[in-house]
Order: structure tokens, then C-alpha cells, then sequence
């Protein structure tokens, strides 16, 4: 539940423990989690914010991208919740979200941070390592993408290779913070290449050829150092493209978003890389912000409503909509 960038409740049922078990997200279990626990979480969400759903504005929800199967549970509940509370049905996109993130409030309305535009964001999660020109409300251009894996995707392949668990960014972490970053020489990716793109999937071989040198008492008795050094890597590749992109693109403000963004070293990294261009930076006020949530997309939603972007008469439509692939929508912009 939110209200302008107010946020009154973000209530999250995480499947991680539920997907560890198989070392990634598996599909048909996604969605029956989603279809069983959808209902609850929307009357917490209601509770907590001590809201009716017939004084509601509107429904916000994500259209895409993610899993078709998934997406689709929550475009049928939204749907239905705007049938009933016979309000706006506002579609968001994932993308969006994360960018928004940044600027959710607590109930007081703390912090204000204003919108300062031309802002760059970065997104960096399970399915995305992206920068976007965020020239006004809801005015994209989606300058760099990873042309392979994404960033926090090559970090659980990375822990999975070494034996470890799911979700793996977090394990890396913890396991790096102790470890030598020059321990192993990994390449540094597409530093010839010019353009603002990112690629894992070279580093990830590499990562992979170097441990079959290896014995497996060897790399377990060296885990740290490993870990150390495909993280150390994974990240200078990113600040690299992130430096270029704001010397070519001179955004006032730079934002992070993404579950990747939970990790404290590579915050730490932007901090100073952003205060070296003498601009801001700005990530998700609270924890619960950082990995996917509700709150981001009706933070969104906010905006939307004000210009009216609904989605009024064509809910037929709207199982199709379920977008798998990256385009922020800004239909009737
Ligand atoms: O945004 P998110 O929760 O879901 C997607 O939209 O993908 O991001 C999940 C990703 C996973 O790849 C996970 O390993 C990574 O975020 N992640 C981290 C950390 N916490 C989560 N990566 C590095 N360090 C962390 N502390
Ligand atoms: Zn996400």
C-alpha cells in the first residue's frame, strides 16, 4: 500500500527457501506459490495499512518482464481487485520499479530526495545489469544491457560452480569480504569495447577453466580467495561501463536498484566512484526495497495515475500483456 512515495505496507512472501532446493527458481512451482499465497499477502498488505480495498485509488501491477506464468497470477488478481474496488487498473513495469525504489518514502514522507532530472539508473539483479537516462517521469532510454548473463545472475553461476548455495551474491559476499581479490587472474570484460554493454558469460568461463586446474581440497581450502576474485571482477566491469556512462551522458544523479545492489562493497564502490564525478548517488532507503517488492510499483503507480495511464477498458487484453522481455512501458505518455 502506498500513497505518492509514502509507503504503508511492503509485505514480500520470499520463495528463496523454496527454490534453494533446486539451485534456482524453478517455474511451475513459482506459480503455484504465487497463486497460494497471493491472496494472503494482499490482506496483510491491506491490514498493516489499515486501508479498505473500497477506499483504494487504484491497483498497480507488474506487467513484465519476469516469468510469464507468474506475472500472469498477479495481472489476474489485480484485474479482479479493479473490477471490484471499480478503480484504475495501472500496468508497471519491473524495470520501473527498481528505479522508483530509490525513491520510496517511510510514512513520514522521509527521505525527501527530490527528482532531479537527467538521472542515471542502474539495475542490477537476477535478470538484468541495465542503465537507463531517466530524462523526466516515466521518460526512458535504456542506454547499456548486458549483451549475456546478468550480474547477479554470473554471481550464483559463479557460487554454483564453486559448490555453494542459491542464492549466491549473498555467499559470494560473505566469502569475498575475507578473501584476495588477485588471488586468481580473471579477465576484465569488454574493456576495448567502446560501447556501454556489459558481458559475463567470458568471465564465467574463464572463472570455470581456472578451477579444473585445480583440486577440490584445493579450492575449498581457498573458497575466500575465489570468491574474492570473481566478485572483484563482476564489479570493476560494471563501475567501468557505469564511469563511461556518466562522463558521455553527465546525469546529475545517479540511482542504484536491484538485489544486487544489497551488497555493501559494491555500494561502496559507487559511493566513491560518484563522488569522484562530483554527483549524487541514491539507493533504496530500506533492505526490503533493494530485492523485488510491491511498494516500488506503487511508487510507480503514483506517477501513472496522475497522467492517467490506465489500462480502463480492455481487461480481456490483459492476460496477453504479460511482457517476458525488457520494454518500459510508456503507453499513453
Ligand atoms: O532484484 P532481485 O531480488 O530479483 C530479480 O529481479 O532478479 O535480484 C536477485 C539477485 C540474485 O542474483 C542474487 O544473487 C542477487 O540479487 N543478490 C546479491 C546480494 N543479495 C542478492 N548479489 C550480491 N550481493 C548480495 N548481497
Ligand atoms: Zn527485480
Amino acid at each position: 500500500m502506498t500513497e505518492g512515495r509514502r509507503v504503508f505496507s511492503n509485505v514480500i512472501f520470499s520463495q528463496i527457501d523454496i527454490h534453494r532446493k533446486w539451485g534456482g527458481v524453478y517455474p511451475s512451482l513459482a506459480k503455484r506459490e504465487h497463486e497460494e499465497k497471493i491472496e494472503p499477502v494482499i490482506k496483510r498488505a491491506l491490514e498493516i495499512a489499515r486501508v479498505k480495498l473500497e477506499k483504494i485509488g487504484a491497483v498497480a501491477v507488474t506487467f513484465g518482464p519476469g516469468l510469464v506464468i507468474a506475472l500472469e497470477v498477479g495481472i489476474r488478481k489485480a484485474r479482479e481487485l479493479a473490477e471490484r474496488s471499480r478503480r484504475p487498473l495501472i500496468p508497471v513495469d519491473h524495470l520501473e520499479g527498481h528505479i522508483y525504489s530509490c525513491f520510496a518514502q517511510n510514512q513520514k514522507g522521509k527521505p525527501e530526495r527530490d527528482f532531479q532530472f537527467p538521472f542515471l539508473a542502474l539495475i542490477v539483479s537476477g535478470g538484468h545489469t541495465s542503465l537507463v537516462m531517466v530524462k523526466d517521469h516515466l521518460d526512458y532510454e535504456v542506454i547499456g544491457q548486458t549483451l549475456d548473463d546478468a550480474l547477479g545472475e554470473a554471481l550464483d553461476k559463479a557460487a554454483k560452480v564453486l559448490g555453494l548455495g542459491y542464492p549466491g551474491g549473498p555467499i559470494i559476499e560473505k566469502l569475498a569480504e575475507k578473501g584476495d581479490p588477485d588471488y586468481l587472474k580473471l579477465p576484465l570484460p569488454l574493456t576495448r569495447d567502446s560501447r556501454l554493454a556489459f558481458s559475463y558469460s567470458g568471465l564465467k568461463t574463464a572463472f570455470k577453466n581456472q578451477l579444473t586446474k585445480m583440486s577440490p581440497p584445493e579450492v575449498v581450502r581457498n573458497l575466500p580467495h575465489l570468491a574474492a576474485s570473481f566478485q572483484e571482477k563482476a564489479f570493476n566491469h560494471l563501475l567501468n561501463k557505469l564511469s563511461r556512462a556518466i562522463d558521455e551522458r553527465k546525469p546529475v544523479l545517479v540511482t542504484g536498484g536491484g538485489g544486487v545492489i544489497a551488497n555493501k562493497k559494491l555500494r561502496r564502490s559507487i559511493r566513491s566512484l560518484v563522488k569522484e564525478k562530483g554527483i549524487k548517488v541514491y539507493f533504496p532507503r530500506a533492505d526490503k526495497l533493494i530485492g523485488d517488492n510491491a511498494a516500488m510499483i506503487g511508487v510507480v503507480a503514483d506517477y501513472k495515475y496522475r497522467k492517467k495511464i490506465y489500462l480502463e477498458d480492455d481487461f480481456d487484453r490483459l492476460d496477453r500483456v504479460a511482457r517476458p522481455n525488457f520494454r518500459i512501458w510508456t503507453k499513453g505518455k
